[in-house]
């Protein structure tokens, strides 16, 4: 299938992390909140770069017939290269994959050549310089303000500077690229993040694990809404 457009770089996007939805009622956790929300994030984790297993391609495939919003698939991988084109088989839109797993050129355009749009993401601890060289090559930067591996964590506010140093050099190089914040984003978080520059929102507790989710996504997007410069 073609591949779902990811919208105008740099607009605020909500994307709710189905990790902290129910795994047995996917879809329609999805379909509750799609009028407040933009993306889809994927969170695939091997138990080996993070310790944690989740889901894999059969998911995002089942996924795919029952969304038709961007998948933007967040890979918690060790050997992101072996599996790039299974989840493009599979309907992601766009990949992410961590910096720290090495070999980042190969992989950025190994996922390139399978018409991916292409992610990096760094951990809390790990530093811009270890991204920029690379910020001319991807479509989405992805910076995680908890370290991968499970859902329900703590916002690093300590990322923040590092979300307002990416901002600007995306702007000032004029490049095409998303900035998004994953881990701990709720409504009081959100707005601080896109203060710093983020225009890109994971929210998985604070969404699928509120009363209303689709309340909790319109209370995030309000609040982020509400510093957008
Ligand atoms: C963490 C994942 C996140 C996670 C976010 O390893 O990458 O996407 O699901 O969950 P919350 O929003 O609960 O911190
Ligand atoms: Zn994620």
């Amino acid at each position: 299938m073609d591949t779902v457009d990811a919208g105008p770089v740099g607009a605020l996007r909500i994307a709710p992390s189905i990790l902290a939805a129910d795994f047995a009622a996917l879809a329609q956790a999805l379909h509750a909140v799609d009028a407040e929300t933009d993306w889809v994030h994927v969170d695939v984790m091997d138990g080996h770069f993070v310790p944690n297993i989740s889901i894999g391609p059969p998911v995002v495939s089942a996924l795919r017939r029952a969304s038709d919003r961007f998948f933007d698939c967040h890979l918690m991988i060790s050997e992101p290269a072996r599996y790039l084109g299974a989840f493009k088989t599979a309907g992601a839109d766009g990949c992410t994959v961590h910096v720290e797993v090495g070999d980042t050129a190969a992989v950025i355009a190994e996922a390139r050549a399978l018409g991916l749009r292409v992610g990096l993401a760094a951990n809390p601890d790990t530093p811009f310089d270890a991204v920029a060289p690379f910020l001319g090559e991807i479509d989405l930067l992805l910076l995680m303000t908890v370290f991968p591996g499970f859902g329900g964590q703590s916002f690093m506010s300590e990322v923040l500077d590092k979300v307002s140093l990416a901002r600007r050099e995306i702007d000032a190089g004029d490049l095409a690229v998303d900035l998004e914040v994953d881990g701990g984003i709720d409504r009081v978080t959100a707005p601080e993040a896109v203060a710093a520059g983020a225009n890109v929102l994971v929210a998985g507790s604070a969404i699928f694990q509120q009363h209303s989710p689709l309340d909790a996504a319109r209370a995030i997007r309000d609040a982020a809404l509400a510093v957008r410069r």
